[in-house]
């Protein structure tokens, strides 16, 4: 069995930053509700000519950049996303087509907002069996393109960007130490697109159950950083830095107190940029790493929930 360190981060956010402010003026809404509800302050939506694909590339070069490493080597991409810009052909085969790959494997993983710790899970997966060397995990989003503007209790919390990690496979140090994801499907009303999309030709609109989804996210938030701790010998004062998906700060909260963490520990982007569903892990991943948070042996902790219900966590061991 082969292991798998992340060897290179990389992020792209939608070209236009929004306050809570702008929106007041389009909703009725304001930046006091927003950010006490929420802890968000701003986000960034996409604009004309950037698409999923066009973001996942962004950040995908970034990634690979930061690891030095050739487009040419990678042989596997898994991108994870809720906003695909067409049925098909997926993101992942965009992305590679971009990257002028001529030959690898590539596919796409629907799983909202735990999408990445899915598509991380399925690179992690194929590194360890030796079916994968180099892997591009991606996570991208263009949510305001499904979000209901009229909506105000989801239209502020949305947004678009891309985050990717390198997964390269090494033979005797151990980056992920492991990945475990659920998903609970009758819980699936609570959370959902409407009207879209299928052969119709109409584009599904968010719609979602706030104060549910909120009660579901933190208790099984708590239940699975406790059974990932457990599972693979840690104690929750081993953890360096949680890196938490960004949907909500009160949410992050929660799981930060039960784990006793410092404020110092937990990796915070929502209030700059929303919830980018399959995006944000990577996205918060990236934003910590460039700013030299993370050094050599530091102990992660990701986790996400999303529609569906899915959600998981991963801890992993930072080699950069
Ligand atoms: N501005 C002002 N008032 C608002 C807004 C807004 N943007 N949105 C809702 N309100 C009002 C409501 O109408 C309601 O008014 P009322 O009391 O007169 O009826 C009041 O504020 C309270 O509304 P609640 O929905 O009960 O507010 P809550 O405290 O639950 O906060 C929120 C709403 C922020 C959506 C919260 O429930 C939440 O974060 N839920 C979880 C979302 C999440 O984590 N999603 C993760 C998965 S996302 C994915 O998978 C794609």
């Amino acid at each position: 069995m082969y292991h798998a360190i992340i060897s290179g981060t990389g992020s792209a956010l939608g070209a236009q930053k929004v306050t809570n402010e702008d929106l007041s003026h389009k909703l009725d809404t304001s930046d006091a509700w927003i950010q006490e509800r929420t802890g968000i302050q701003s986000r960034y939506l996409a604009q004309e000519g950037q698409t999923t694909a066009s973001l996942a590339y962004d950040a995908a070069c970034k990634a690979l950049e930061d690891a030095a490493v050739a487009a040419t080597d990678v042989d596997l991409i898994v991108v994870a996303t809720a906003t695909p810009d067409m049925h098909f052909p997926s993101v992942a085969t965009q992305v590679q087509g971009m990257l002028d790959i001529k030959k690898c494997t590539a596919l796409d993983v629907s799983a909202a907002c735990s999408g990445f710790l899915y598509a991380l899970d399925t690179a992690f997966n194929k590194i360890q069996l030796g079916q994968a060397k180099k892997a591009l995990v991606i996570g991208a989003e263009v949510l305001s393109r499904i979000v209901n503007w009229e909506d105000r209790a989801t239209a502020v919390l949305f947004a678009d960007g891309a985050g990717a990690v390198l997964l390269e496979a090494t033979e005797e140090t151990q980056g992920v130490i492991g990945v475990d994801i659920y998903s609970d499907g009758s819980f699936g009303d609570l959370l959902k697109t409407v009207g879209g999309p299928g052969s119709s030709g109409q584009q599904g609109l968010i719609e979602m159950q706030g104060r549910e989804v909120f009660k579901q996210a933190v208790s099984k938030l708590a239940e699975v950083v406790d059974f990932s701790l457990e599972k693979y010998n840690f104690k929750a004062e081993d953890i360096d830095f949680l890196v938490p998906h960004q949907a909500n700060k009160r949410i992050i909260d929660a799981t930060a107190k039960k784990l006793k963490l410092d404020a110092s520990k937990v990796v915070l982007t929502v209030s700059e940029h929303a919830n980018t569903s399959a995006a944000s892990v990577p996205l918060a991943l990236d934003t910590a790493n460039k700013e030299g948070k993370f050094k050599k042996g530091d102990l992660l902790l990701l986790e996400a929930f999303g529609a569906g219900f899915t959600w998981g966590s991963s801890l992993i061991r930072w080699q950069k």
